[in-house]
């Protein structure tokens, strides 16, 4: 391979000009590493041969890198003349993307927070909840628990903040705990996007027989009305029919009024 300085155009023509058809493979491609807060860009371009890399052009170093004996030979070259460094892509690409389409993601987004419970363990009474924040950015978040006004250090364990890969990221939090009637649990979320901390308190499903009682009691009151309902129109369709001979009974005073007419 002729050494090309390895800027975009240079890879376009090695990919188009390339042996593809006997089964050989390049790849080049560039990526932008940022730091959580934009600011701190690093701009890399690696290049590929069979799935291979064997160089890499690095913006915080403005140098390149070989990976292969080819790679470095090419690395040691390119790093001999200045006029080979891609720093100028940290503005022209990586810059520019972040400000036309990252913008957003500078501005702090709040968190979705759900709590849940995990298991019931019967025999053992213990309990887990588990206390989820969803799509919340920067990363930088504090997920806490409160029992009845005072905060759990005891069975608390998290994961890491998570990124989603689109800027945003999650936390999950778990609770071991041994439930108590009548307690209050809460999850306590503190973030910048948020200007007091966000208390999500665990909502105890109802317990399973007092579930069938309601259940039950539902069931009892609309047996209840539908019976009502059928009374009502069984009154008054008795009553409808005690008053139907009266009006059957018009035409006889009617014929009575006829016949006292003709008279
Ligand atoms: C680029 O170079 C910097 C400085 O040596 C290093 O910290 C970073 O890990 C390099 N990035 C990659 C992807 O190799
Ligand atoms: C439970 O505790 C939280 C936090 O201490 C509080 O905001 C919430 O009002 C309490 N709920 C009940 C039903 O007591």
């Amino acid at each position: 391979m002729r050494l090309c300085a390895p800027t975009l155009l240079c890879i376009l023509l090695s990919l188009f000009s390339g042996k593809a058809v006997d089964g050989y493979y390049g790849q080049g491609y560039w990526q932008c590493y940022y730091t959580g807060d934009l600011k701190t860009i690093e701009f890399l371009f690696s290049w590929y041969f069979n799935k291979v890399e064997y160089l890499r052009y690095n913006s915080t170093t403005d140098r390149y890198t070989g990976f292969t004996v080819y790679g470095e030979k090419e690395a040691a070259e390119l790093n001999k003349n200045p006029s080979n460094s891609l720093y100028l892509y940290v503005d022209e690409l990586c810059k520019k993307y972040r400000d036309e389409y990252f913008t957003a993601v500078l501005k702090t987004v709040k968190p979705e927070v759900t709590v849940s419970s995990l298991r019931s363990e019967p025999q053992s009474h213990l309990s887990m909840l588990l206390c989820s924040a969803y799509d919340y950015h920067p990363k930088g978040i504090k997920v806490s628990w409160m029992r009845d006004g005072k905060v759990v250090t005891e069975g608390v364990s998290s994961t890491e903040e998570l990124s989603n890969g689109d800027w945003y990221y999650q936390i999950h939090s778990y609770l071991d705990y041994i439930p108590k009637p009548g307690e209050n649990i809460s999850c306590v979320v503190e973030h910048e996007s948020l200007t007091r901390p966000l208390i999500q308190t665990w909502e105890r499903p109802l317990p399973v027989d007092q579930k069938n009682k309601l259940i039950i009691g539902i069931f009892l009151m609309v047996l209840g009305i539908a019976l009502a309902v059928a009374g009502f129109l069984y009154y008054m369709l008795m009553s409808k029919e005690q008053t139907s001979p009266g009006i059957a009974l018009e035409p006889t005073v009617s014929e009575t009024s006829s016949q006292a007419s003709d008279q």
